[in-house]
Order: C-alpha cells, then structure tokens, then sequence
C-alpha cells in the first residue's frame, strides 16, 4: 500500500529535482510588471503568443480564401432518438488547394435550444469516434455527454496533418506551404489547432450550436493542440487538456526524471513542433516561455488539465504545477482559483475552481472518470456560477 502510493502518486522523487526558475508570465521582455489587464491583453500577452510561435508551435496562418460546410450524413433520430447527428465536411480553400476536415456532431433532442457543446481532436483511432454508435468508447463517451444535455463533436487529426514524420504536410500545410519553408513555421500539432478553429467557424452558423459555449478536448498531443487552439483562438470557452505531458500541460523546466523531455519529445515527433524548438534540446532554460504561460494565454475563461497516476511520462506534478502558476493571470482578473500549493490526492478533482484538475488513478488514458469530470466542471461554469 504505501509502496503503491509513493509509486502512484507520491512522486516522492521530487526531492531529485534540481531547482529551477521559470520565467516570470507578468513581466515583459523589456522588463516591465504587468499589473493592469489592458497592459496583460494589449503588451504581454501577444508577445508570449508571438514566443510560443516563433519557439514551439509555430506560425498559425489565417487567412483562406473560401471556408464551406456541407452536410454529408444527417440522422434527426440517432442514439434511439436523444440525439441528432450531423457529419459535416468542412472544406477550406487557399489558391487552389484544399483541405477538408470532416466534422461528427451529434446534439441533443432533448434541448429546445442550442446546446453547448465539447469537441475532441481525436489522435487515436477513427472508431472512437463512430458516428454509427456501434462502436461506443470511453474515450469519445458520445451517449454520457448527451446525457448530460451537451452536443459532442470530434474531427480526426489526419484530416488536418496525418501523425507521421514523412507525411505530416499532406494536409492544411499544403493550403500554407510558405510554413515549411521558415524555421518558425506551423507543423502537426500548430495543424491540428488550426482545424479546431475551423470548427468554430462552421459552429459559428449552426443554430443547435450555443456558440459562446465551445468547450476544445484532446487528450496527450491532442491535449497539447487543445492548449494551443485555446490559446490562440479565444473564441474557445473553455479548455479540457487530459494528460497532455510535455509541451502540453507540464512544466518544461522541471526536468522529472521518468518524465519525457524537449529532447525525446522532438527526437521521436520532429513533426510536431517548429524547427527553433530543437534548439533547446539540450538546453531548456534558454526557453524564453514555459508551460504554465501557455496556459495562462487562456485566462479568463475555465480551463481544466488531468493527469494519471502511473503516467509518470507526462509528469502529474508539473501538470499541476503550470495551472497553479498560472493563477497569477486569473488573479489579474479577479479569478480565484483557491489551488493549494500541493496537488490534490488522486482522485479527488478540483471542480468549484476557474482551473480545473485531477490525478486520475491508472494509465495514460482518457476514460468516462475523465470525462464525467469534464461535465461538472462545464456544469459548475455555464450553468451554476
Ligand atoms: C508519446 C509522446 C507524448 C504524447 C503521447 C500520446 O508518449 O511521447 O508526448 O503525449 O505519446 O499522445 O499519447
């Protein structure tokens, strides 16, 4: 028993850590506090997106010459009648490319309105996401979460850059092909965000949609294009980052030994993230931002982030460590989040908060404890506050 706690979720290993300093989020390049939101929203704020950019993600282009949507299978009476589906292909031009991003979305009848709405960029398996409900999965609980009065939406990573060092331009990069050319420039993860914004502009004209209530999901390099898709497009009301890890939700800095590092994480995925970044293979304090920025590029709105027990890799107490840094951006806006300087005990989730977490017990994974978390949370923020 206590063996399993230390190796659950004790990460008692922390006393290894080297100390670190991360870099200050309310203090800007030219050395000013920040202390007025106008000067966080007006001065910081693009400067640390314009660093996440240039260091990490790369460039995220916006500019396409023609968006449509197109319905392409519609079902009013799915899920025994509680739901509605739609799969929409959302087709976006740039002279005279394309890419298309096919959309499942299912809404609830029960709701006379528009319903809000959580949408997974899926990285597993397409059946995860089966729009035939014959194959059900925890990991897309789609039957739960219209339970739960919410629509629920995904579109697969592939559609936007398949997940493979050799072939990750065919896809929305074909559409910005000045990207690969520019050490700055967009690659998967930046892709799969993009598309999540493409989402939002088909959103935009679906009146089952409550489109001030888009919650973006993704779980481990999903989860870390959540976090940059939230960041970056703040027509995103909320942000679920489940066991994202490295260069999603984990501190870099923190160098947790069986956690993975700048260096493993670009060494096996080159694909994901911009040339520059691999200049910090070796030397991640040089790195002019850290992970609880990105995460405070979120602030004000709610954004919840999970770790699991045995997912040493993703580092749980980094996890928790970036959210509660963050605090300092929600503070600006008055926000409390209440975190303890500790992470809670496994399985216990923080839900009455503007963040948002839990130490799930078990592997890397995104299962129903997940999340029926994830619903309270949204619960708590649309409807109770
Ligand atoms: C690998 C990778 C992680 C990633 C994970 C996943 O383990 O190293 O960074 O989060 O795959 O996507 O499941």
């Amino acid at each position: 028993m206590l063996f399993l706690m230390i190796k659950g979720y004790g990460q008692n290993e922390d006393a290894k850590i080297s100390p670190y300093t991360l870099p200050e989020v309310l203090k800007t390049l030219d050395g000013k506090t920040v202390n007025k939101i106008s000067d966080w929203e007006k001065k910081r704020r693009p400067e640390l997106l314009t660093l996440f950019e240039n260091n990490i993600y790369g460039q995220m282009p916006k500019s396409y010459d023609h968006i449509s949507y197109k319905v392409v299978n519609e079902a009013a009476n799915a899920m025994d009648g509680k739901a509605h589906l739609k799969e929409v292909d959302i087709m976006v031009e740039r002279a005279d490319k394309s890419v298309t991003i096919h959309l499942i979305l299912f809404t609830p009848n029960a709701s006379k309105k528009s319903s809000p709405v959580f949408l997974l960029i899926n990285n597993r398996g397409k059946e995860n996401t089966d729009p035939t409900r014959k194959v059900k999965s925890e990991f897309w609980p789609a039957e739960m979460v219209i339970e739960g009065g919410y629509a629920i939406a995904a579109f697969h990573v592939s559609d936007a850059a398949p997940d493979n060092k050799e072939t990750y331009q065919n896809g929305v990069l074909q559409l910005y092909p000045e990207q690969l050319t520019v050490d700055n420039g967009m690659k998967a993860i930046g892709a799969w965000a993009w598309a999540a914004s493409r989402v939002m502009d088909y959103f935009k004209t679906d009146a089952a949609i409550d489109f001030g209530k888009v919650s973006i999901v993704g779980h481990s390099r999903g989860g870390k294009a959540a976090l940059w898709a939230g960041a970056q497009d703040q027509r995103f009301a909320m942000v679920f980052s489940n066991c994202s890890g490295n260069t999603g939700a984990a501190l870099a800095r923190r160098q947790y030994k069986p956690a993975e590092t700048i260096k493993a994480i670009n060494t096996t995925f080159p694909h994901w993230f911009n040339n520059n970044y691999k200049q910090f293979n070796d030397n991640v304090n040089a790195l002019p931002v850290d992970q609880h920025m990105l995460i405070s590029l979120i602030a004000p709105r709610p954004v919840y982030t999970t770790s699991a027990t045995e997912d040493l890799w993703a580092d749980p107490v980094g996890s928790y460590l970036s959210i509660s840094e963050a605090q300092k951006v929600y503070t600006l806006y008055g926000k409390k989040s209440g975190l303890s300087p500790d992470p809670p005990p496994a399985n216990t989730p923080i839900i009455r908060s503007i963040s948002g977490y839990h130490n799930r017990e078990g592997i890397h994974n995104m299962t129903a404890y997940d999340w029926g978390n994830f619903i309270r949370f949204a619960d708590f923020h649309y409807f109770h506050h």
